[in-house]
């Protein structure tokens, strides 16, 4: 069945894991660094299925997948993220020669970060137009979907991304990361409604992010470690 006709899902459950449905490739992805700048190196090989749960307490003892660890833990896993549209949470930064959204939800997985500068610096020099295209990098590379170039024409430039959720390591920080979710896979509430579709988001998996179920980069001060 191609993509388009899938009806992928994930679906939250109250003080529970994430289940998958619709057989979405699973990966694990290792975030190193090269030459000044963060990419991906493939991880372990996970086995796929058509349905899977993923943890979202960070008890689990069969990380990714949750093994029922969070009833005995008592996790208590409340979402707390606004529902409103991206684009209305967001702020935009003006650049000379590109724009940049900015909601502020941060995973740390520092793909902002290249050599030349951030995302906000190498916008405001983005007269360049070296500096334009590593500011469209720098804000398409962000997992988190925090950050979004907007051409001068107001359209969005975004990477093209098949659905696939990537379970992240993070060695140079000592910790387990979160969960990347790419290419416009629904996510339902507890509560039976839909977050806003995007091509990109990070859910929390180390069970203690204060804007659940989205990831705010707890898992790095914590140390969360889940492999
Ligand atoms: S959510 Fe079930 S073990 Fe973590």
């Amino acid at each position: 069945m191609p993509y388009s006709e899938k009806k992928y899902k994930i679906k939250i459950l109250k003080n529970g894991p994430y289940l998958v449905s619709e057989n979405i490739p699973l990966y694990e992805k290792i975030i190193i660094q090269k030459g000044g700048v963060n990419e991906y190196k493939e991880g372990r090989e996970i086995l796929q299925a058509e349905e899977y749960a993923l943890c979202r307490c960070g008890k689990s003892k069969n990380a990714p997948f949750c093994d029922g660890s969070h009833i005995q833990a008592g996790f208590i896993g409340t979402e707390t993220a606004s529902k409103e549209k991206y684009e209305d949470r967001a702020e935009l930064c003006k650049g000379p020669g590109i724009n940049l959204l900015d909601d502020n939800r941060c995973a740390f997985a520092r793909f902002c970060h290249r050599e030349d500068g951030n995302a906000w610096e190498l916008t405001e020099n983005s007269d360049k137009p070296e500096y334009r295209n590593e500011a469209v990098k720098a804000a398409s590379g962000c997992p988190a979907g925090r950050l979004v170039a907007v051409d001068k024409t107001g359209k969005v430039i975004e990477p093209d991304y098949e659905p696939s959720i990537e379970i992240i390591q993070d060695p140079e920080q000592g910790t387990s990361g979160g969960i990347f979710v790419k290419g416009s896979i629904p996510i339902e509430s507890s509560d039976g409604q839909l977050y806003e579709i995007r091509n990109r988001v990070a859910l929390c998996r180390c069970g203690k992010s204060k804007n659940k179920p989205f990831c705010d980069a707890t898992h790095v001060s914590i140390k969360f470690s889940n492999k």
